[in-house]
């Protein structure tokens, strides 16, 4: 089995008890994300298939203890006999990415990733993210009065997120699916006012 494919199982494995938002499909479809837009832009690919396939193993929405979750996944990458170089750069990137931290990876290959996960929270599927992780933090599906909405969430985060693509390629993928979800929030408030009644 190539060591791709056993990284892969390693964070199918850690996400398994995941529901909503970072499930493993998430961590799998920013992986091939990712690898469509480093196969454009000659970019390290091996590094790139590892970073998005592990990058939510370590954060805190996900990892109950992030230390010890860097670690675990530390010794795994040794066992599974990735250089320390590429270690190294898997690291920089997973630990730089997360659109809390406001950070931007300084590789090609972590600015990929992070474009590849951005992608997952603008579109249809962010949607369905936005909503099923709202729900496990028990916050309101909408509400005018209430900061911490799934709606609001589209206006505190997701609609933002097609201007802060790093990469060309992202941004062209990101506009159709900025353009879904302006869609969606327009049909979402004809029904919420039941304006198509009557
Ligand atoms: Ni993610």
């Amino acid at each position: 089995m190539s060591k791709i494919k056993q990284v892969e199982m390693y964070a199918k494995e850690k996400l398994l008890t995941e529901t909503a938002a970072h499930d493993f499909p998430h961590s799998y479809r920013v992986m091939k994300i990712a690898k469509y837009i480093g196969e454009q832009l000659n970019a390290q690919l091996e590094v790139i298939m590892v970073a998005a396939l592990t990058h939510d193993i370590i954060d805190k929405k996900v990892s109950l203890d992030v230390k010890d979750s860097k670690k675990k996944l530390h010794k795994k990458l040794i066992s599974l006999g990735f250089d320390l170089q590429t270690i190294k750069h898997v690291f920089d990137i997973i630990e730089n990415m997360s659109y809390s931290s406001g950070r931007i990876p300084s590789t090609i290959e972590g600015k990929i990733v992070q474009d590849a996960d951005r992608l997952e929270a603008i579109g249809a599927i962010s949607i369905a993210r936005a909503f099923a992780y709202g729900g496990k933090m028990n916050r309101l599906i909408h509400d005018e009065q209430d900061k911490n909405s799934g709606i609001q969430h589209f206006y505190d985060k997701l609609l933002l997120l097609k201007d802060q693509m790093n990469t060309e390629i992202g941004k062209k993928i990101a506009m159709k699916r900025h353009e879904f979800m302006e869609n969606y929030l327009k049909q979402f408030f004809v029904e919420w006012n039941l304006e198509d009644i009557g």
